[in-house]
């Protein structure tokens, strides 16, 4: 039977014994006490509590799950996974242990047709009434029925909730897969039992103290592992040859020019066939997730989709692909999903867009920390928040590299680099929670100040609202600062926004302004606020009684900062900017009303304050020059007309002051130029290319002379600091000047300024060198002064990155 076969078969026969087939939920679970749906009951969990009506008395799905606590085991054994798809029969207050257990070997022996003695079965201990159903009912021989303890036989999805005893069955591969211990059984690590269904008796609630009470209804919750009882059905060594998974596998050999045999894994060395399971595995779990809304982060959901990607990725390295793969498996798992899971092929283009994203960006630091890590294996100090901070190493990469290596990370300074680290943002004013929606924030505020406030929050309302229409339900709330002066909205987002993508955000914001619609606010419960539709920021605390701010039909969020009372009081919106704050997370800075009339008239302002001293400058130059050609003319007349009457004393007294006079204004003139360039430093600066520490500029200038040359290089490299590399060229009178100026930092990492002014120098029929931290030259060619920047900026780029 496939994998397919298998589920539709699952799901049938539960439909026959009257249960409703129902949809698998999301990866994002409603339930806010666990990060990812790690079960098919998730969904159900509100129900088994009494809090919400069941929606039948039966129910049959095959539930999307992802756990991340066998994350270390995936590719060591034959059987875990990150995402792997559960088979369920559910009954709420319907059905219990005897139903559940007869359909359990019913399924079994009967439609899957297993054979039966290679089953064995557990109950928990003081279970008794299970043990007799399975010993009198089923007639199942004793001899393969165990005891097990709370840890074995105890199902809980958290600590606190739904749980109960269970009952579960095992497949045994026999003698000669297993340890050879004589306590070797059902419960035991080695690869010999495979649990494959797990019937949990669902009656009770665990509260916050550990205690027990009974459930309002006794339900029934079973898992069954798909992959896994799709292995014995096919008779595969592992999960992982299964057709389930095994497509993955073939395509990355095939990326990877190695060949495989599904029939042969076993004699594949132990830590290859590791990274072809882990990169099967870990294309399923990025596949799924993504399409589920969840996008790379740093926190939460969004990390957990970070580091399956980044462990992928590194495993894909192991097996010798360098260059991007990742989306071609990605592409594989999504073609095998889609007939099941019809939002994978919605969302294949943005899937695969993230994943190239993700890949590229890690590709890049990947190899150098490894390098970095090696040397740190050396020295048997592995510092795992240097590797996190500086290469986007994941803590349980950096981990399983260093156990291969039989060292341990001290996880506790991790932790405390990473706290202070989390604190030094949040002084720098990078917050995760929303800042002023409690309100009562404000100390002593003028009238039109708190009116721009209001202005800000309400219109942070409409940005977030029309963020979300645009990129996509993702785009929620990371962060914000609300000020009279502007608006500040930090959300995950995996690039850029486009130019066009700015512009609908903006024409949504204004079009609900243009509409006048009432700001209401009104006091109810949370979960009633809920239903209304209102959205709450994940990770948020509120109180039993939440305050809901609504605009129009566009806008419904919970909040406890002060709006304006009609979103025309907004009046005019606009984005100021749009940038990265960390990898996958963007920051939109905003105005509003009054402050953004008061942002235009600045900005034009000074603008215009900028273009005044410039022309002021010109003019005087002009004068300059004029008075300068004056002077000299005034020489050259002198003496043509009148130098036959003057003594030759007196004509050289004249010819002195003339020549004075000359060499003040050459110098005035100069300085004023020297002044004219200087004062463009700042337009410059804006030319600087950030490679990892260190930041280059690279210009090329006109009539710009040596001492001129030599002022600017100083202004910027001022600027710049110890990180900054600047390379200057300028064509004047028919030649070229280089020069170049490497700060200590730079030079440290291996830029060398009288290298590169050589390389320019050559290039264009010149000569010159120098130190490291300044040179000069010239050239003749300016017909390859081009090439020659060209070749520079090169240069810098492979020192530096
Ligand atoms: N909730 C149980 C499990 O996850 C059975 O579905 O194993």
């Amino acid at each position: 039977m496939t994998g397919a076969q298998m589920r539709e078969e699952f799901l049938r026969f539960f439909e026959s014994k009257s249960h409703k087939r129902l949809p698998s939920s999301s990866l994002i679970p409603s339930d806010q006490t666990v990060l990812l749906t790690l079960a098919g009951m998730m969904q159900f969990k509100p129900v088994f509590l009494g809090e919400k009506s069941a929606p039948g008395p039966r129910a049959t799905t095959v539930q999307k799950c992802v756990r991340m606590n066998d994350l270390e085991n995936v590719g060591n054994t034959a059987r875990h996974h990150t995402f792997f798809e559960m088979l369920g029969n559910f009954s709420f207050g319907d059905y219990f242990k005897e139903e559940a257990i007869s359909w359990c070997w019913e399924l079994l022996t009967e439609v899957y047709k297993l054979d039966s003695t290679k089953l064995w079965v557990a109950v928990f201990y003081k279970d008794d009434e299970s043990y007799k159903i399975w010993q009198d009912k089923i007639k199942f021989p004793v001899a393969r029925i165990v005891k097990l303890d709370e840890e074995n036989n105890f199902w809980s999805a958290g600590p606190t909730g739904p749980c109960g005893p269970c009952s579960e069955i095992y497949y045994d591969f026999g003698a000669s897969r297993g340890c050879g211990k004589p306590t070797c059984g059902p419960s035991c690590d080695c690869d010999r039992f495979l649990e494959i269904w797990n019937l949990v008796f669902m009656e009770n609630n665990r509260d916050e103290k550990g205690a027990l009470s009974p459930l309002p209804k006794k339900n029934i919750d079973t898992g069954m592992g798909l992959e896994r009882i799709s292995s014995i059905m096919q008779g595969a060594e592992t999960n992982y040859e299964t057709d389930l998974l095994w497509p993955m596998i073939e395509k990355m050999a095939d990326i990877a020019g190695l060949t495989v045999d599904k029939k042969k894994t076993h004699e594949m060395a132990k830590e290859r066939y590791k990274s072809f399971k882990v990169v099967a595995d870990h294309s399923r779990a990025v596949t799924y997730l993504l399409a589920d809304g969840v996008i790379p982060s740093n926190e939460g959901r969004g990390y957990v989709l970070r580091r399956i990607l980044r462990r992928a990725i590194r495993h894909g390295h192991l097996l010798g692909v360098k260059k991007s793969f990742f989306s071609q498996i990605a592409e594989k798992a999504i073609e095998l999903g889609s007939p099941v899971y019809p939002e994978l092929k919605e969302k294949k283009d943005f899937i695969i867009k993230v994943i190239r994203a993700e890949e590229e960006n890690f590709s890049r630091t990947l190899d150098q920390g490894l390098v970095i890590l090696d040397k740190m294996v050396q020295n048997k100090r592995i510092d795992a928040f240097q590797l996190y901070d500086t290469f986007g190493f994941p803590l349980d990469m950096t981990q399983s590299i260093a156990r291969e290596q039989g060292i341990e990370i001290d996880v506790a300074q991790f932790e405390k680099e990473m706290t202070e680290q989390k604190s030094r943002a949040r002084q720098a004013g990078i917050s995760n929670k929303a800042e002023g929606t409690m309100g009562g924030e404000i100390a002593v505020q003028t009238d039109e100040e708190k009116q721009s406030m209001a202005r800000h929050h309400s219109a942070t309302h409409l940005l977030h609202a029309a963020l979300r229409q645009v990129l996509g339900t993702h785009a929620t709330q990371a962060g914000s600062q609300v000020t009279p002066d502007k608006l500040r909205f930090d959300f995950p987002h995996y690039q850029a926004l486009t130019k066009s993508e700015v512009e609908k955000v903006e024409s949504l914001v204004r079009a609900e302004v243009q509409k006048s619609d009432p700001v209401t606010i009104s006091e109810m419960g949370f979960d009633e606020a809920k239903e209304f539709g209102a959205m709450a920021l994940f990770g948020e605390k509120y109180g039993d009684r939440v305050r809901v701010v609504k605009m129009g039909e566009f806008s419904t969020e919970l909040c406890g900062g002060t709006h304006v009372c009609n979103t025309r009081d907004i009046g005019e919106f606009k984005i100021i900017s749009e940038s990265a704050i960390a990898a996958g997370t963007r920051r939109i800075e905003a105005l509003a009303g009054e402050a953004l009339k008061k942002y235009v008239a600045e900005k034009l302002a000074k603008e215009l304050d900028v273009l005044t001293a410039r022309l002021n400058q010109l003019n005087k130059i002009n004068e300059h020059i004029a008075l300068l050609s004056k002077t000299k003319q005034e020489a050259v007349t002198l003496t043509t007309e009148e130098a036959k009457k003057l003594s030759g004393e007196e004509l050289a007294v004249k010819n002195a002051e003339l020549a004075e006079a000359i060499k003040k204004a050459e110098k005035e003139l100069q300085k004023l130029q020297q002044e004219a360039v200087l004062a463009k430093v700042d337009e410059y600066l804006k030319d600087i290319k950030k490679i990892k520490e260190l930041s280059s500029l690279v210009l090329k200038l006109q009539d710009v002379s040596v001492d001129q040359l030599k002022a600017l290089a100083e202004a910027l490299s001022m600027k710049m600091g110890d990180g900054g590399i600047v390379f200057l060229a300028s064509a004047i009178d028919g030649k070229l000047l280089y020069l170049a100026k490497a700060g200590a930092k730079a030079v440290v990492s291996g830029m060398n300024a009288g290298e590169l002014v050589k390389k320019a120098a050559q290039l264009t029929g010149g000569g010159g060198g120098g130190k490291a931290e300044m040179a000069q030259a010239g050239g003749k060619d300016a017909s390859r002064l081009g090439e020659a920047l060209k070749v520079v900026e090169e240069e810098i780029k492979k020192i530096a990155g």
